[in-house]
C-alpha cells in the first residue's frame, strides 16, 4: 500500500524532517557511533536535524513494529463499519484497521475489559486467545509492544498512558480528548518527555489531506493574513469540540492560545463543584498570540468551519467533505470564487501511524502532532470550563490551577457495530 507521508505543513517542515528526507540525508552525522548518539543531551534529542546514522536507518527500514491496542471497541477496532461511505473519511479509520493496513506494523495483542468485545476484536484481526488481555498491565509486561494505541474513554486514559510509558513503550497513539483534567495532561506530558516517547492524539482532521491543503493555502497567503476562524456546530466539549480545537490550532499554525471565554448552553447543571458529570455543550471563543480569534457556535449548520483572512476565506464543509475558497486581490476589490487546491483524500489514521513509525525509525520522539498539541487541546477544554465557572468571563490561558475533572458516573460503553 502506498501511504502519503507528506502531511506536514511548511511550518512543520521547518521543525521536523520527514522520514524520506532523513533516509536520503548523508551529511554530518553519518559517521556518528551509537554511543555518541546515546550521549547526546536532551535538547539534541529534539533537534530535527539529528541523525542516528544511515546504517541504523537502513536497518530500521525493514523493521516491523509490534503494536498493541487497549480499548478494542468502536474507535479501537470496529468504527469502519459505521463510517464507511462517509465522504469526509478515508478508510481505514479505526486504530486496529490502521495497523492491519500499515506494512510497517504488526498488531500483536489487544486488551479490553469487556470479554465479548475483546474476543470479537481477536477474531476480526487474527489476534490469538493467548494475546488477548482483560488486564492491560499484563499485556504491557508480557507482550512488550513498541507502539500502543489507547482507545478507551478519557477518564481511563491518563492512568493507562502513564503505565504504558512506565512499561517502556516507545510510541503512543492515544484517542482524543487526551485525558480528564489539566493536571493529568501535565503528568502525561512530563512522563512522555522524560522518556522521549513519541505521541500522537487521534484528532484525525489534522491528518486529513483536505485540511492539510487548507492550511497550506492559508500559510501561502491565499486569503491574506488569517484573522478569524468560525466553527459552526461546536458539539459536546470533550468528544466533539476536542476535534474542533485541534483543527483550529492546526489552521492557525499551532499558535499559543492567550485568552478564552465560554458558556455551556443548556449544560450548566453538568458542572457540579469540581466535577464535569457529563458531556457539556460548549460555545465561546479564544484568541491566539498571533491575533487569530476562533469562535465556537452552536448553530444548526452542521460540521462546517471557515477560516477568514484579510483577502478571502476558505470553508471546509461537513468536517472536510469538501472545501471552497473566495479571495480578492491584495490591492482590494470584491471577493470572488477561487479554485481550492487539489488533494487526494487518504486515511488520516494511517498518516498518524506512519508518523509514529517515522519517529521509531529515527529513534526520536518528533511527530507532526505531539504531546504539546494534545496538552494545549486539554487546556482549551478546561479553559472553556473554567471561564464558564467564572460566569463566562475572559480567562487568561492556560487555565492555571484548574481543579475541574471530567467524570461521568453513569457512562456505559456502546456495543460496537461488529459487522456491516
Ligand atoms: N478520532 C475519532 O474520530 C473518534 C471517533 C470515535 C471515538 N473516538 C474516541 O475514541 C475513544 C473511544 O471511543 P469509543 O466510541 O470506541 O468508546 P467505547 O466506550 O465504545 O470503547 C472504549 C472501550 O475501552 C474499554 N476499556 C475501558 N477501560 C479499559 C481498561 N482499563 N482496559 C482495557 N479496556 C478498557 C471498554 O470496555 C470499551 O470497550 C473516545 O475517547 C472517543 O472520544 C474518536
Amino acid at each position: 500500500m502506498t501511504i502519503m507521508k507528506t502531511v506536514t505543513t511548511p511550518t512543520e517542515t521547518e521543525t521536523r524532517q520527514t522520514f524520506e528526507s532523513q533516509t536520503s540525508n548523508t551529511t554530518s552525522t553519518v559517521d556518528k557511533t551509537e554511543n555518541e548518539t546515546e550521549t547526546e543531551n536532551e535538547n539534541e534529542n529534539h533537534d530535527p536535524t539529528r541523525e542516528t546514522g544511515n546504517r541504523q536507518l537502513e536497518r530500521h527500514m525493514t523493521k516491523t513494529y509490534r503494536a498493541a491496542l487497549i480499548g478494542c471497541s468502536r474507535m479501537g477496532a470496529f468504527i469502519d463499519n459505521e463510517v464507511a461511505g462517509n465522504a469526509s473519511v478515508a478508510l481505514p479509520y479505526s486504530h486496529a484497521a490502521g495497523y492491519e493496513a500499515c506494512p510497517r506494523t504488526d498488531l500483536i495483542a489487544g486488551s479490553d475489559v469487556r470479554q465479548d468485545v475483546l474476543d470479537r476484536f481477536g477474531e476480526r484481526y487474527g489476534v490469538a486467545q493467548a494475546h488477548r488481555y482483560i488486564d492491560y498491565r499484563a499485556l504491557l509486561s508480557t507482550e512488550r509492544p513498541e507502539i500502543v494505541s489507547i482507545a478507551t474513554q478519557p477518564e481511563q486514559r491518563a492512568e493507562i498512558i502513564l503505565d504504558a510509558v512506565e512499561a517502556g513503550v516507545r510510541a503512543l497513539y492515544v484517542e482524543k480528548p487526551l485525558c480528564a483534567s489539566v493536571n493529568e495532561a501535565y503528568r502525561i506530558r512530563d512522563a512522555v518527555r522524560a522518556n522521549s516517547v513519541a505521541l500522537n492524539m487521534g484528532t484525525n482532521r489534522r491528518w486529513q489531506p483536505g485540511f492539510h491543503a487548507m492550511r497550506t493555502a492559508i500559510d501561502g497567503g491565499a486569503i491574506g493574513k488569517l484573522r478569524t476562524i468560525v466553527v459552526y456546530a461546536t458539539g459536546t466539549l470533550f468528544n466533539t469540540t476536542s476535534h474542533w480545537f485541534d483543527i483550529c490550532q492546526y489552521l492557525a499554525g499551532d499558535a499559543t492560545p492567550v485568552w478564552a471565554h465560554a458558556w455551556l448552553p443548556g449544560s450548566e447543571h453538568l458542572v457540579v463543584d469540581d466535577t464535569v458529570t457529563d458531556e457539556p455543550n460548549a460555545s465561546g471563543a479564544y484568541g491566539t498570540l498571533t491575533g487569530v480569534t476562533v469562535h465556537f457556535l452552536q448553530s444548526p449548520r452542521p460540521n462546517d468551519i471557515e477560516a477568514i483572512g484579510d483577502n478571502g476565506a476558505i470553508t471546509a464543509w461537513g468536517a472536510g467533505t469538501s472545501f471552497t475558497m473566495r479571495t480578492r486581490p491584495a490591492s482590494g476589490g470584491a471577493w470572488t470564487d477561487a479554485q481550492f487546491p487539489y488533494y487526494a483524500n487518504t486515511s488520516s489514521t494511517l498518516h498518524i501511524i506512519e508518523d509514529l513509525v517515522g519517529a521509531l525509525d529515527r529513534g526520536d520522539d518528533i511527530t507532526a502532532g505531539g504531546i504539546d498539541v494534545a496538552v494545549t487541546n486539554t487546556e482549551l477544554i478546561f479553559g472553556f470550563i473554567e471561564s464558564f465557572r467564572a460566569n463566562g468571563s475572559l480567562l487568561m490561558m492556560p487555565p492555571k490551577g484548574s481543579t475541574a475533572r471530567f467524570h461521568r458516573s453513569g457512562f456505559k460503553a456502546r456495543t460496537p457495530t461488529f459487522a456491516t
